[in-house]
């Protein structure tokens, strides 16, 4: 049975009652006003979700009444009884908002229908009030799909959180299976941050609890009731709280916890249909990061073997690979590339000299300077990578900047005589690592060098085989900090 209340307006005291009657028997909270400085005193008293009124009364009008009690009652649906003569005021209501108008005489079932009608409209509104207040979900999800970085999804999920769900504090935490913790890994809306509360076990506190019972915690401050969580608002700046556990199949992964500082307009049950749809593409998000972070993982496992298998069959070459990848990202840094372009750099220079793997053990292990020939066969090297690695799926920059990394600036190096720009920047990049890197390790052709000779070197071809620029950005380092540097390993590169 329907449980509206229902005010009925009317200077008609044979139309309240018939009101009454009706729409009590179909089992309405009805109430009467004969007229509209009652019905507005009425209004303000007590929630009412349907507004029934004559157009036509003495003082106040039914179009009167209805833009006051729309400045009361917001949300009201508003149905009005009009006679034959004021129809076109009748239509003059259906603009100001009105879900419907009855004719008089009216009989029971037109009186019904006109009233079913009107909360049918008025939950069409509200669903689409609802489907519209999805759309931002939409735009976040495809935020969600694109960020493939654990940490920066972290970090995005409880932002989007916080500004999309209008709440004052939102943290995500990560369950770790093996340990039965749960860890926070990204925070907002926090000015101290407990060390204590960044970890949680399962069933402690409103997250722990959320995870044990596979199921959203809500705790309002002040009014809850159940003794079990009243307990769990730890701080008495909040409000209220929810925790939602963040679910793929079933499974639990972490939990998003939510809470604002506002007792008036507090978490609510209300809050949750939404809350529970941005888990679910949270949780499909995560899913999508950790698989991406597993495939580059066993893709620069790949690399790793390639770069073992060139060293075994190498020896001086031994540590050359992860050498040249740390003088390259040392430039990298000092031209501020971005994180991905430096990654791209690093695999580059690591790679870089893989195509030996083609080359003859007679030229590799050669204890002098090698012959015109041999030296036109070395030459095919960074050809021999590119087809090495073409089919692992690198990004064309890396391939091309490993095809001319023994190009010169001045165009007299090889494989294509390439000059100035038309050298890839991460090849020129590579080229002054890899001869600072072999100038200072020890070969079975020559002795090795300082720091101090090699830059002396490097400033030497500036210009003919290295890019002014790059060597003034590199002889612009300090020699300490290319000596304390981090050595650059695939390992680094791993997540
Ligand atoms: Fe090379």
């Amino acid at each position: 049975m329907s449980k509206e209340r229902i005010l009925v307006v009317d200077d008609e005291r044979t139309i309240l009652e018939l009101g009454q009657r009706f729409l009590s028997s179909e089992g309405f909270n009805v109430e009467t006003a004969s007229q509209g400085m009652q019905a507005m005193k009425l209004l303000e008293q007590g929630p009412y979700e349907i507004l029934l009124t004559d157009i036509r009364m003495p003082g106040m009008s039914g179009l009167e009444l209805m833009k006051m009690a729309r400045s009361v009652r917001p949300e009201i649906i508003m149905v009005v009884i009009t006679g034959h003569g004021t129809i076109t005021t009748a239509i003059e209501s259906l603009k100001m908002g009105a879900m419907g108008f009855i004719l008089k005489p009216f009989t029971r079932q037109e009186l019904l229908s006109a009233i079913h009608n009107a909360l049918d409209k008025y939950r069409l509104r509200q669903e689409n009030v609802r489907m519209k207040s999805l759309m931002p979900l939409f735009q976040v999800n495809q935020q969600l799909m694109m960020q493939t970085d654990l940490t920066h999804l972290m970090r995005l999920i409880v932002d989007l959180v916080k500004t999309e769900l209008k709440v004052d504090r939102a943290s995500i935490m990560l369950l770790n299976e093996k340990t039965g913790e749960l860890v926070v890994k990204a925070t907002t809306g926090f000015e101290n941050l407990d060390e204590n509360k960044l970890k949680k076990h399962v069933g402690e506190g409103i997250a722990g609890l959320a995870v044990e019972k596979k199921q959203p915690i809500l705790v309002q401050g002040g009014i809850e009731e159940n003794p079990d969580l009243k307990g769990l608002l730890d701080d008495e700046k909040v409000a209220s709280g929810l925790a939602v556990p963040i679910m793929i199949r079933k499974k639990v992964i972490g939990v998003l916890n939510l809470s604002k500082f506002n007792r008036g307009q507090p978490l609510g049950e209300s809050d949750l249909g939404l809350i529970s749809i941005f888990c679910g593409q949270i949780a499909v998000a995560i899913e999508n990061a950790r698989l991406y972070r597993d495939i580059r993982n066993s893709y620069l496992r790949t690399l790793q073997a390639l770069v073992a298998a060139i060293e075994i069959k190498d020896q001086f070459s031994k540590g050359h690979s992860s050498g040249v990848a740390q003088y390259a990202g040392i430039i990298g840094k000092a031209l501020q590339l971005s994180k991905g372009r430096m990654q791209d750099l690093i695999i580059a220079a690591i790679l870089h000299d893989i195509g030996k793997i083609g080359s003859s053990d007679d030229i590799l292990k050669k204890g002098s300077k090698l012959s015109e020939d041999e030296f036109e066969l070395m030459k095919s090297h960074p050809g021999n990578a590119v087809k090495i690695l073409e089919t692992i799926g690198l990004s064309q920059e890396i391939l091309s900047s490993i095809l001319h990394h023994h190009e010169w600036w001045d165009g007299s190096g090889y494989p294509k005589g390439l000059s100035k720009e038309e050298i890839p920047l991460f090849s020129r990049i590579i080229a002054i690592a890899d001869t600072i890197d072999a100038m200072t390790t020890p070969r079975p052709y020559q002795q090795e060098v300082t720091l101090a000779e090699a830059r002396d070197e490097i400033r030497r071809f500036k210009g003919s085989q290295f890019d002014p620029k790059l060597v003034d950005i590199f002889l612009g380092i300090e020699e300490k900090t290319l000596l304390n540097s981090e050595s650059s390993d695939l390992d680094a590169l791993s997540g």
